[in-house]
C-alpha cells in the first residue's frame, strides 16, 4: 500500500486546463510558506515569487508576454492567421487561470552557486506542485521564452541579481481534464551500479 506522500507524488499530473473558480489567496500563501521548506545551499533561500491573481494582474502578465514575444520575434515564423490563433489561445489560458506565479532565483555569476540556486528553486517549485495537488489544485510549470527576456523580468521589478526560472499556473482540478500519466522509464534503463560502468 502506498503512503500518502507516495500517492501524492505518483498521482500528480500537470494540469493545463483547470477550473477557473477563484482560489483563496490565503491558501496560496500557506502553500508557499510550506514549500519554502525546500532544501537550499545559499546564505538565504534563493527563490522569490510574484503573484498574479486578479484580472488586472493577469492582463498585465499577458501584455508583458506578448510584448516580449514581439521584441524577440518569437512568433516571427508564423503566418498572421496562426499568430492570431496562438494569441487567442494564450489569452484564453492566462485569463482563465486563477493564480499565476512568476518564480525567480538568485544569480551569483558563479557556476556552482548558480546551479545550486536553480536546483533549490526547482525543489521549491515541486513542493508547490505537490502541496497544491494535495489540496485538489492543479499546476502547470511553464518555461515560456519570455522568461529569458530581461525587459520581461524588469516589467515585474525583479532585479538583475535574479533570473526567472519559470511560471507556475494554478487552478482547481477538473477531473475530466486530468491527463493520462506519462509512463516513466523502467528503473533498469537509467540506474546502474558502479561495477557495470567499470566493466563497460
Ligand atoms: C522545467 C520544466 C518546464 C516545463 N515547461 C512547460 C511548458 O512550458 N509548457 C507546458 O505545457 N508544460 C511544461 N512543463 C510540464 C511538463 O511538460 C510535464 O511535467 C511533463 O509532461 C510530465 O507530465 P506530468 O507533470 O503530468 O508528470 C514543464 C516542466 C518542467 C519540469
Amino acid at each position: 500500500m502506498m503512503s500518502d506522500l507516495e500517492t501524492i507524488i505518483t498521482s500528480r499530473r500537470t494540469i493545463r486546463k483547470p477550473k477557473n473558480d477563484p482560489i483563496d489567496l490565503a491558501n496560496i500563501y500557506d502553500i508557499l510558506e510550506k514549500a519554502a521548506y525546500a532544501p537550499y545551499h545559499s546564505r538565504v533561500e534563493p527563490w522569490s515569487v510574484t503573484i498574479a491573481s486578479t484580472r488586472e494582474e493577469h492582463r498585465y502578465f499577458l501584455k508583458c508576454v506578448f510584448e516580449s514575444y514581439e521584441r524577440n520575434h518569437i512568433l516571427a515564423s508564423y503566418s498572421e492567421e496562426r499568430i492570431k490563433q496562438i494569441k487567442e489561445a494564450y489569452k484564453e489560458v492566462i485569463l482563465n487561470t486563477p493564480v499565476s506565479l512568476i518564480v525567480a532565483t538568485d544569480v551569483f555569476q558563479d557556476d556552482k552557486k548558480d546551479l545550486e540556486s536553480i536546483c533549490a528553486t526547482s525543489t521549491f517549485i515541486q513542493n508547490i506542485q505537490l502541496l497544491a495537488w494535495e489540496r485538489n489544485i492543479g499546476a502547470v510549470w511553464r518555461t515560456s521564452p519570455a522568461i529569458f527576456d530581461d525587459q520581461f523580468r524588469e516589467a515585474f521589478f525583479i532585479p538583475e541579481t535574479k533570473r526567472i526560472i519559470g511560471s507556475v499556473h494554478l487552478g482547481y482540478v477538473e477531473p475530466e481534464n486530468i491527463p493520462e500519466p506519462k509512463p516513466r522509464r523502467p528503473l533498469h534503463e537509467w540506474v546502474k551500479p558502479v561495477i557495470e560502468t567499470i566493466k563497460t
